[in-house]
C-alpha cells in the first residue's frame, strides 16, 4: 500500500525536519507499506535528509517541466529534482490543471520526461463536480489517462502510479464513497489492462482522513491514498498511516 502526503504550498525546510523526527518516531517501517512525501521544491533537500534513514520513505516533487534545462523561470526539471534526491513526481494534479491551466498535452510531455529521467510518476486524474453531474466521470478520467500515456510504450510504463482524485473532493471535506471510488478505480484498471500495464497501483485522493481511510483502503480496488490536508500534521498523518496499514 502506498500512502502519499501532498504538502502542496505548506511546510518550510525546518518544519519538514521537525515533522520527520516526530512522524518517524511514531511510524515504524511496515511490511508492504510505502510512504511518499511531496514537499514544496524549497523543502525537498531538507526532507530527503530528514527521512534518509528510512528505506520505506520516498521524497517526490509536486510538478516538473518536461524540458531538461534552460530559461523556464520557476520550473523544476526532472534532472534537477533527481539531483536533489527525489524519487517520484506528481503529474497533472488537479491544482496544476485547474489553477495553473495545465493541459492534457502538458501532462503527456511531463509523464514522458519523468519516465525518461528514471523517476516514478504519480499521474493524477479526476473529474470536476459539473462533469460528474453530467455523467462524464468515466470519459474525463479515461481521456486524461489516455492523453497522458499517448505514444508511450507499455514496456516503459511499469513504474507508473495513478491517483484518482475527484476534484470536488479535494480539500472540501467531501469524500467519494468507497463504492463510488472503487467503481472509477475499476474503470481505470480496465484501461490500464488494455494499455498492457497490469501492476500499476491506483491510489484514491480527496479529503482522506483518519475517519474514512480504513473504509476506503478496505476496497481491493484501492491500493493506497494521496492526501493533502490530513498529511500536514505529523501526529495526524502518523494516525492516518497507522489506520491504513493496520487495517
Ligand atoms: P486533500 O488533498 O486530502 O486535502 O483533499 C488531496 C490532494 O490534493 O492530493
Amino acid at each position: 500500500m502506498i500512502l502519499a502526503a501532498n504538502w502542496k504550498m505548506n511546510i518550510a525546510p525546518a518544519e519538514a525536519r521537525r515533522f520527520a523526527e516526530r512522524f518517524l518516531a511514531k511510524v515504524p517501517p511496515r511490511q508492504g507499506g510505502e510512504l511518499v512525501f511531496f514537499p514544496s521544491a524549497v523543502a525537498i533537500e531538507a526532507s530527503v535528509q530528514a527521512f534518509a534513514a528510512r528505506p520505506d520513505v520516498r521524497i517526490g516533487v509536486q510538478d516538473v517541466h518536461w524540458e531538461a534545462r534552460g530559461a523556464f523561470t520557476g520550473a523544476t526539471s526532472v534532472a534537477l529534482a533527481a539531483a536533489a534526491g527525489v524519487g517520484c513526481a506528481l503529474i497533472g494534479h488537479s491544482e496544476r490543471r485547474h489553477v495553473f491551466g495545465e493541459t492534457d498535452e502538458d501532462t503527456r510531455r511531463k509523464l514522458g520526461a519523468v519516465l525518461a529521467g528514471g523517476l516514478r510518476p504519480f499521474l493524477c486524474v479526476g473529474e470536476k463536480l459539473e462533469e460528474r453531474e453530467r455523467g462524464e466521470t468515466e470519459s474525463v478520467v479515461l481521456r486524461q489517462l489516455g492523453a497522458a500515456c499517448h505514444g508511450l510504450a507499455a514496456a516503459g510504463l511499469g513504474p507508473l502510479v495513478v491517483a484518482y482524485e475527484p476534484v470536488w473532493a479535494i480539500g472540501t471535506g467531501k469524500t467519494a464513497t468507497p463504492e463510488d471510488a472503487a467503481e472509477v478505480h475499476r474503470v481505470i484498471r480496465t484501461a490500464l489492462d488494455a494499455l498492457g500495464v497490469g501492476q500499476v497501483p491506483i491510489l484514491y485522493g480527496g479529503s482522506v482522513n483518519a475517519g474514512n481511510v480504513q473504509a476506503l483502503m478496505a476496497r481491493p480496488e484501492i491500493n493506497g491514498a494521496l492526501v493533502g490536508g490530513a498529511s500536514l500534521d505529523p501526529d495526524g498523518w502518523a494516525e492516518v498511516t497507522r489506520l491504513a496499514l493496520e487495517r
